[in-house]
């Protein structure tokens, strides 16, 4: 029977732009939605840009213009982005539509209705310069428990204690920089404590979630009374104001999930179809045929509001549940968190300037599995896989076979291959199985097997040379037709991975794909087309070009979810932020020492001046946005390399200074006696950019 299903993917915030981390989830998404659409079934994947909350708020403030017209550029990007990447919805829609908005007052109905919702005071701190309350990472100061500065309002990353920000010793809000006032407000939760015993069953049922999800929830939060979850916020807040509770607001999480359905419920209008049709029990009679299933992917930070949150909801309105929630691993970079310094934190439209989409869509696959297990991407394996797999052992197979074949097709009936092209067709459905359970590499493994053994077959055939002989012209149609028809069939497997190889071969053997059960039947007697190049192979150069342009185009956080963090004043105006008297040589003495301003900076890029055989050029980050280019004559003594990601010494209040390759706009400090002697002074790692040294 066919199977009716809607598949999401988690939906990226509105504020960052979409990066190799985020792709990791979209494309093992659409590699499934296209697995299943090509297997018969109906399928629907939507998704949508999660609009709401401080961050943005506080951005588009920044920004200087609406929320609205920061979500709309946003939206266009995010986009352009999944485009590029062949990562094809149903339905992209927003958080901030009509019919969300719908939806979410339908659901607070029922919670209310259930006395689900309870009302207490919350203090929270209160930034009187940005008028907005602080969410707790907007908020430093030092720790209420060791004493480390520089924490953020939750929790201490020096002794690991947790607090509440109003907890913090000093606390300065990251957004202007003044002391927070204490705030008290009222604040509407959902008790989801109510429904321990149906989350309970619901997330050990083992049909539902990953084991070790399973066993997480339950040890970490089931088996202890779960803690009333706040879901409002007071005035101001981009987001749905609550209809029974004015001048608040629905907390960003309460809204976001719901978008699911508002995604769906504008896909349905489109399709003139309903979107209860798919979230709510059916009627019999009214609904479409065949029981909707959802399935959530989601990476494994978002565990807690799609496995207890998110049912919880979805359950005291009576809709559906997810059947599946499909929860993956975070992105490494060789090995490491990505990071900006380090180029690693590639944007998806800097990854597209330099290099081919398809190969992070195989590479991807080649490495996920259906566990939770974080996933490295390793730049001299990725070129290795591209190289070797991609284009030496599948384009290979057409590129060496199909032009003995443009002039006269394929053989009218299919020739005897030694049960080669049986073998295929028979894997099938245990191919089909591995797609399901999400083990693209498991599949991708048995694939690429009978791509050895097709390779084998043609090394063997030979068609180069048999083109030499008129007396076996039939024999080498033969061994094409055997060679590309297997080649067919790789790549009906490796269509949900790969759709535009899937295309052109589609297009080379004159015959669409269109079917996972295009794999069980040979085509004879067809024309095959022009060859025409279908992937190229990866030079490691080209790689290394895209890390160099990752450098510049780096968000400004170094976080792994996309969610650029406000830290300092965010002016972005070197200016702004000097608090003493530029000093220049006329004006300083030893006493007036004390007016130089001494900073923490980190080294975020340093490169030699080519032209000069004593400087280096340093980009310098002072915190936030602030940054400082530096000129500094240590070239005989540094390699530029080696002081990215240090932090220095910075006077950060000298006058800019022309010099002849550009402006240096302060000093690094540096001690010794000159000549190769020379040892820039560094901070401790305890220390932060834009920290004073005193
Ligand atoms: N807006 C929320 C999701 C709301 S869903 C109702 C959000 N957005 S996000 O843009 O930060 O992340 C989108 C998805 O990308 C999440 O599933 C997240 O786990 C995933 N990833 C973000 N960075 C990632 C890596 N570095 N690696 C793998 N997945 C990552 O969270
Ligand atoms: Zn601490």
């Amino acid at each position: 029977m066919t199977r009716r299903i809607l598949v999401t993917a988690a939906l990226p915030y509105a504020n960052g732009h979409i990066h190799l981390g985020h792709l990791v989830e979209y494309i093992q998404t659409d590699i499934w939605v296209r697995f299943q659409k090509l297997r018969g079934n109906r399928c629907v994947f939507v998704c949508a840009d999660d609009t709401h909350g401080t961050a943005i708020m506080i951005r588009a403030k920044q920004e200087g213009r609406s929320e609205t017209a920061l979500i709309a550029d946003m939206r266009e990007a995010h986009l352009a982005d999944f485009g590029k990447f062949d990562i094809e919805f149903d339905h992209y829609g927003s958080t901030h539509s009509e019919s969300n908005r719908a939806i979410c007052h339908e659901i607070w109905a029922a919670l209310r209705q259930g006395g689900y919702i309870a009302e207490r005071d919350v203090t929270q701190l209160f930034d009187p310069v940005e008028n907005t309350f602080l969410a707790d990472r907007f908020v430093k100061g030092t720790c209420p428990k060791c004493g480390a500065t520089n924490q953020y309002g939750d929790n201490c990353d020096k002794c690991g204690a947790t607090y509440s920000p109003a907890d913090l010793i000093d606390p300065v809000s990251t957004l202007s920089g003044a002391k927070p006032e204490v705030r008290t407000a009222a604040h509407l939760f959902v008790q989801i404590e109510k429904l321990n015993a149906f989350l309970t069953e619901y997330t050990q049922s083992g049909k539902h979630l990953q084991d070790e999800t399973a066993n997480y929830l339950k040890g970490h939060f089931l088996s202890e009374p779960l803690r009333d979850w706040d879901v409002s916020r007071p005035a101001p807040y981009f987001g749905f104001e609550i209809p029974d509770s004015p001048g608040n607001y629905w907390y960003v999480w309460f809204d976001a999930p719901i978008g699911y359905i508002g995604a769906t419920a504008d896909w349905a209008a489109k399709n003139g179809e309903t979107w209860e049709d798919w979230w709510k029990p059916s009627t019999p009679g009214t609904a479409v045929p065949g029981l909707p299933e959802i399935h959530h992917f989601i990476g494994k930070d978002l565990t807690y509001f799609h496995t207890l949150f998110w049912p919880a909801m979805l359950h005291a309105a009576g809709f559906n549940l997810p059947e599946r929630v499909r929860i993956h691993g975070f992105l490494t970079v060789d090995g490491e968190k990505m990071s900006k310094s380090k180029g690693t934190f590639v944007q998806a439209s800097t990854y597209a300037k330099h290099l081919d989409a398809q190969y992070l869509r195989y590479y991807y696959a080649s490495k996920l599995g259906a566990r939770l297990d974080d996933l490295d991407l390793n730049l001299e394996e990725f070129v290795a896989k591209v190289n070797s797999d991609l284009v030496g052992k599948v384009v290979n197979l057409a590129s060496r076979t199909a032009k003995f074949v443009e002039a006269t097709g394929l053989s009218a009936t299919y020739p005897d291959d030694g049960g080669l092209f049986y073998d295929i067709a028979a894997a099938a459905d245990p191919i089909a199985d591995l797609y399901e359970q999400g083990e693209y590499n498991a599949a991708l493994r048995e694939i690429m097997a009978f791509a050895d053994r097709a390779n084998k077959y043609v090394e063997e055939n030979a068609p180069w040379i048999l083109k030499k002989d008129p007396q076996k012209l039939a024999e080498l149609q033969d061994s094409c037709t055997v060679a590309l028809n297997v080649f067919r069939q790789i790549v009906v497997y490796l269509s949900p991975i790969l759709p535009r190889l899937a295309t052109q071969t589609g297009k080379l053997l004159n015959c669409p794909m269109t079917s996972w059960d295009d794999v069980r039947t040979p085509l004879v007697g067809t024309p095959v087309s022009r060859f025409e190049h279908l992937m190229k192979r990866v030079e490691l150069a080209q790689v290394q070009a895209m890390i160099e342009d990752g450098k510049q185009a780096a968000p400004q956080s170094d976080m792994n979810t996309g969610t650029p963090v406000a830290e300092a004043p965010t002016t972005g105006d070197s200016a702004a932020y000097l608090e003493k008297e530029p000093l220049t040589v006329e004006n300083c003495s030893i006493d007036d020492f004390v007016k130089v301003d001494l900073r923490v900076a980190r080294v975020l890029e340093c490169t030699a001046v080519e032209a000069s055989d004593k400087l280096l050029q340093m980009t310098l980050s002072l915190g936030g946005d602030v940054k400082r280019n530096v000129f500094a004559g240590i070239k005989n003594v540094y390699k530029p390399e080696d002081l990215v990601g240090k932090l220095v010494i910075l006077c950060a209040n000298l006058a800019p200074r022309k010099m002849k390759f550009g402006i240096s706009e302060g000093m690094v400090l540096a001690a010794g006696a000159g000549g190769k002697e020379i040892f820039v002074l560094s901070a401790d790692t305890g220390a932060h950019p834009g920290m004073r040294v005193h």
